[in-house]
């Protein structure tokens, strides 16, 4: 079979390894790269860290506001399916990306696969959602990560196709992790003790976008006296510069460029605690044991909820407080999210859905 991979950002990079590695095991990949992430420590990194093969194609879309970067890879990925004419067309997560190579090919009748089916965040103020709910519409191949997941696609009428598989990223988790812990030496570039920091990560629009929910963030973690590592988005880094922030960081926090896969595991797996508003990380948080405060109000990953593993504080500074100085003194269950995703998404493929 004929199968085109599309790409663009950070977390599908990570997603895709595993499932490109089983793939190409029986069928011809032709990876797309949309160019939505550009920058090296965004994006050649991440395919040098998973050894995923270079793209085929680099559509260079790079930044802009939604529709131009959506309308973009819409037009570009149709030029290469009219060119490839592959059998399936693979899509993963809820970014633009996801949406533009998705819509691409189901206007074409190339049927389409979503890997990270049927999550709902329920707030269609963020792109994300609208993202995921169109491509779930459009798609005839839907691989889901959790039953909340195939529940959430069964109350939009979607029960076709729908393949409960269990969660790729997790896969990619446990790939590497023994690589990471072993290979990686940021604890020891950024002179930090195992357990004697708290990492944070903020990139979405919600606390981007919005200079009292920047701010209060950051007011919360500046009083926790422990160094808080901040691997820092590009478009965050932009607005902590335009609201002033950056000038007046408290000295807790340590400002650096975004890390690399493996580095940002190691990372992760000593902090004491993690602080962010992306997805992946509460999941990743759950599957290494580390408690994960999340600055949003909802989450689609609802199962790391469970025993407070994972707390939703949105940007309030007070709840973000109380978050950092909860103890959890019940075990964590990492089965909520098997292994073997990439595996049983090959099978469906190679069973013909
Ligand atoms: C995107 C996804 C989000 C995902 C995130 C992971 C959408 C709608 N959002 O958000 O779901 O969790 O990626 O990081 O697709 N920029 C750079 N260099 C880069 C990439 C981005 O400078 O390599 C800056 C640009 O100023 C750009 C801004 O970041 O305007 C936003 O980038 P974009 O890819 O549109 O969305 P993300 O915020 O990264």
């Amino acid at each position: 079979m004929k199968i085109v991979t599309i790409v663009g950002a950070r977390p599908q990079f990570i997603k895709c390894a595993p499932v490109s590695r089983e793939l190409r095991q029986e069928h011809q990949e032709i990876l797309v790269h949309t160019g939505q992430h550009y920058d090296p420590a965004m994006s050649d990194i991440f395919f040098k860290d998973l050894n995923i093969p270079r793209p085929d194609y680099n559509l260079g879309v790079g930044s802009g506001l939604h529709g131009k970067q959506t309308g973009k890879i819409l037009a570009k990925v149709e030029e290469v399916l009219l060119k490839e004419r592959p059998n399936l067309v693979l899509v993963y997560g809820d970014t633009n990306s996801t949406l533009g190579g998705a819509l691409a090919a189901a206007k074409l009748h190339i049927p389409v696969a979503h890997v990270e089916a049927g999550m709902r965040s329920f707030d269609r103020t963020m792109p994300e959602e609208i993202n995921r709910l169109v491509t779930d519409h459009v798609s005839e191949l839907l691989f889901c990560s959790t039953e909340t997941a195939v529940k959430n696609l069964g109350s939009e009428g979607i029960t076709k196709g729908v393949h409960l598989v269990g969660d790729v990223m997790v896969d990619a988790l446990v790939l590497n992790k023994e690589v990471a812990l072993k290979k990686s030496s940021i604890l020891e570039t950024l002179g930090l003790a195992e357990k004697k920091y708290y990492t944070l990560t903020i990139h979405r629009p919600g606390n981007t976008d919005n200079r009292q929910n920047l701010s209060a963030i950051i007011q919360a973690v500046s009083k926790t006296g422990m160094p808080v590592v901040f691997p820092v988005h590009p478009r965050t880094r932009k607005y902590l510069k335009e609201y002033g922030l950056l000038k007046i960081l408290p000295e807790n926090i340590c400002l650096i460029d975004p890390l690399g896969y493996l580095d940002m595991i190691r990372l992760m797996a000593s902090s004491k605690k993690i602080l962010t508003d992306s997805g992946g990380m509460q999941k990743e948080a759950y599957m290494l044991g580390i408690p994960c405060i999340t600055l949003r109000e909802n989450t689609e990953w609802v199962e790391t909820l469970y025993d407070n593993w994972n707390i939703l504080t949105g940007s309030d500074s007070k709840k973000i407080w109380y978050a950092l100085i909860k103890s959890i003194h019940v075990k964590h269950q990492r089965d909520f999210y098997p292994t073997g995703a990439a595996k049983k998404i090959r099978d469906v493929i190679n069973q013909g859905g």
